[in-house]
């Protein structure tokens, strides 16, 4: 496994994989990787010879910085899952390779970055479409794989990569959950147990209202309640769109819905997503 700590490296890399005739697919994260972030470098072995999955915190997409300073880190724990899995290239750069003194061009999705989790979250999506946006510059992926966890980033993802011509694919990727459903991510390490063990009712809120079903706003109700039945999560996004293009929808709908959850734990944000999509109704 080559591990790539600056830019040329990388693309020695990547042009050596090509050179030997290799499909290359991108799995881009920020570290402390999971079962969830293995399901994408599985879902990217299954379709390319050669997987480059790049590590780097982005602090762009960080609104505080205490959220950025204590984000978990374990570098020599994920090269050694990437090595395992039979990964041929990690991309770790710096801060400072990605983003040079001076550097002042950003990437936005104009109306998608400020809607939903990215108006609790301002400037949230804007960091991520401009990482995005260099690392698919850096590696030139035939595709990269995203979860569908953060269904308002995969959604701006794909809208970037239209609006820009980027010439790869967006392969979505299932959530992968814990036993008990809560959904994987980095951050669910910093919850305390009690926190831990109380986030669950996120994905509870998700069954809850996929089996009840009814209008939008007869599901909005049902996961206000089930929310509220543990008090140590504080509900701070609640957003049921169209699935596609997250539109705003009202009433019984006939289309997919994506139902979108953020709350915190403990100061911990977390998010939940489920695409539903009514009996009957188009996909
Ligand atoms: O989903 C993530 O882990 C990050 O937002 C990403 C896509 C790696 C960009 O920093």
């Amino acid at each position: 496994m080559d591990v790539c700590t600056t830019i040329p490296d990388l693309r020695r890399a990547v042009g050596g994989l090509r050179a030997g005739g290799s499909k290359v697919g991108l799995v881009p994260t920020m570290g402390y990787l999971h079962a969830g972030h293995m399901r994408l470098v599985a879902e990217a072995q299954a379709r390319a010879e050669a997987v480059v999955v790049s590590i780097f915190v982005n602090p762009t997409q960080f609104g505080d910085p205490k959220d950025l300073e204590s984000y978990p880190r374990n570098t020599e724990g994920d090269l050694e899952m990437l090595r395992e899995a039979g990964v041929q290239a990690v991309l770790m750069p710096q801060v400072s390779d990605i983003y040079p003194e001076g550097a002042e061009t950003i990437v936005e999705t104009e109306r998608l970055a400020g809607m939903l989790h990215g108006a609790v979250r301002p400037g949230h999506y804007r960091g991520v479409c401009t990482v995005v946006a260099k690392l698919f510059n850096i590696v030139q992926p035939d595709f990269a794989c995203f979860g569908e966890k953060d269904y308002q980033q995969l959604q701006i993802i794909r809208t970037m990569v239209r609006d820009l011509h980027f010439p790869l694919e967006i392969v979505p990727v299932p959530t992968v959950r814990e036993a008990d459903g809560l959904a994987m991510s980095s951050r669910n390490a910093r919850l305390t147990p009690e926190d831990r063990a109380a986030a669950v009712v996120l994905s509870r809120a998700l069954d809850a209202v996929e089996a009840a079903g009814g209008s939008v706003e007869q599901m909005a109700e049902k996961i206000r309640q089930v929310i509220a039945t543990e008090p140590r999560a504080t509900l701070r996004g609640l957003d049921i769109t169209e699935a596609r293009t997250l539109a705003p929808v009202t009433g019984h709908s006939k289309a997919s819905l994506a139902v979108m959850i953020s709350a915190e734990f403990g100061g911990i944000l977390l998010i939940d997503q489920r695409e539903i999509t009514p009996q009957g109704a188009s996909t």
